[in-house]
């Protein structure tokens, strides 16, 4: 495609926290690079935790929608974004619409750029868990996104396969690393001392809050911990709690008042990696986790029954638990208690990316939309 002078016009959408992080060191290059006209639209599908994460990396939105609720509904969440997002595009015409992974804001954001014929660029394009109900919605989320845009920026070569598999993209294809690992070194590399936690205890930082975990499977998860605190005196938690008062109610019942288990609210970022470093090991059934707790060599039991990140397991980065009380005992009393198993995962491999995802995004649509 070739554009007629003047500068690029970008708009990064971002919706909850996740995007938040790995869509702000992109916001910032854009910024930057005089080449572009970027703006940061956010959809407040997340109110409080998607500016806390952006405010980490000094991005504050351009316009925000705000269309949270309290125990919002994904039908409410869709539409509100599909027309808020289309409103915006009308005021404010873009020669591309960024558009990230796999949440409700994706796909309502590609869906209404795609209806204007703005071109739509997915980054974190080509995860699959090939299983539809997990996680749920997000599975369906990135393949409809996937389906709609015409840019793929994908984290891994495996990613760039399943978009080939399944005959998306042509040459709108590219790998180009995750964006998590650029804003996870850039973080590190801004990390104070006193952003680092004491050594001391041994800890374990658990979270947890899909769809698909709700309830039994929560249960469960925290049965374990139970377990594990009786076994392992000494041992503590640390368990930030998402805002989802879904998931809040279960933890808190299941564990509340125990003794070596301290809740927090959702960590700032640099606290949060701080945290992630200073565990013995990670329970988590987060996508962004799992990308982050590989490049800081960390062990992490997976708390999901599959997983689009495939590649953390090939590697040995991570181990798919589920939420299987005996798998996660199991797992967790071999990392407690093996100190060569534990400290062999610093030799592992990550395969999501060598921090430089951003450059690579920004370098591939300049060169899309300056090319004569
Ligand atoms: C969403 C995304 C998921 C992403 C996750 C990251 C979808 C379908 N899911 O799920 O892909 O991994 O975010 O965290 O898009 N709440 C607050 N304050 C906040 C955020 C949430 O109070 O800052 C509460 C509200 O009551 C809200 C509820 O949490 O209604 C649920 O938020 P929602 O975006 O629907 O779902 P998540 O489970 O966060
Ligand atoms: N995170 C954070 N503070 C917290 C918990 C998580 O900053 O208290 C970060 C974490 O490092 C990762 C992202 O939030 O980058 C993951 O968000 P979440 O688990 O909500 O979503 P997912 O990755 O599953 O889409």
């Amino acid at each position: 495609m070739t554009r007629q002078g003047g500068k690029i016009r970008v708009a990064c959408v971002v919706g909850t926290r996740p995007e938040a992080i790995k869509m702000a060191p992109l916001t910032l290059a854009l910024r930057r690079d005089p080449a572009f006209e970027a703006r940061l639209l956010a959809s407040g599908q997340h109110a409080d935790m998607l500016i806390q994460a952006l405010a980490h990396f000094g991005v504050e939105p351009d316009a925000n929608l705000s269309v949270m609720r309290e125990r919002q509904t994904l039908d409410h969440i869709t539409v509100a974004v599909l027309e808020g997002v289309g409103d915006w595009l009308d005021a404010n015409p873009q020669d591309l619409l960024l558009v990230h992974g796999d949440t409700t804001t994706a796909l309502a954001a590609a869906l209404a750029g795609f209806y204007r014929k703005t071109p739509v660029g997915h980054v974190e394009a080509g995860l699959r868990s090939h299983d539809m109900s997990r996680p749920f919605p997000e599975e369906a989320n990135r393949a409809l996104t996937d389906r709609l845009a015409s840019f793929h920026f994908a984290p891994t070569p495996l990613a760039a396969e399943n978009l080939q598999a399944e005959g998306i993209g042509g040459k709108g294809v590219f790998v180009t690393g995750n964006t998590v690992i650029d804003a996870l070194f850039w973080t590190l590399a801004r990390a104070d001392k006193s952003e680092r936690l004491e050594e001391g205890a041994p800890l374990v930082l658990l979270t947890a809050h899909r769809r698909e975990s709700w309830g039994k499977p929560l249960e469960e998860i925290c049965a374990a911990v139970r377990d594990l605190l009786e076994r392992h005196v000494g041992l503590h938690f640390l368990i930030p709690l998402h805002k989802n008062p879904q998931v809040r109610d279960t933890i808190t019942k299941a564990l509340g008042g125990r003794p070596r288990v301290a809740f927090t609210e959702p960590l700032d970022y640099p606290d949060f990696v701080a945290a992630m470093n200073r565990s013995v090991f990670i329970m988590s059934d987060s996508g962004g986790v799992q990308e982050e707790a590989s490049a800081l060599k960390k062990p992490l039991l997976i708390l999901r029954e599959v997983s689009e990140r495939p590649e953390a397991l090939d590697l040995g980065t991570g181990v798919l638990v589920g939420a299987n009380r005996g798998r996660i005992e199991r797992e967790a009393n071999r990392l407690l208690e093996d100190a060569a198993y534990r400290g062999s995962f610093a030799e592992r491999t990550c395969p999501f990316g060598d921090g430089n995802a951003t450059a690579r995004i920004v370098a591939i649509i300049k060169n899309h939309f300056t090319e004569v």
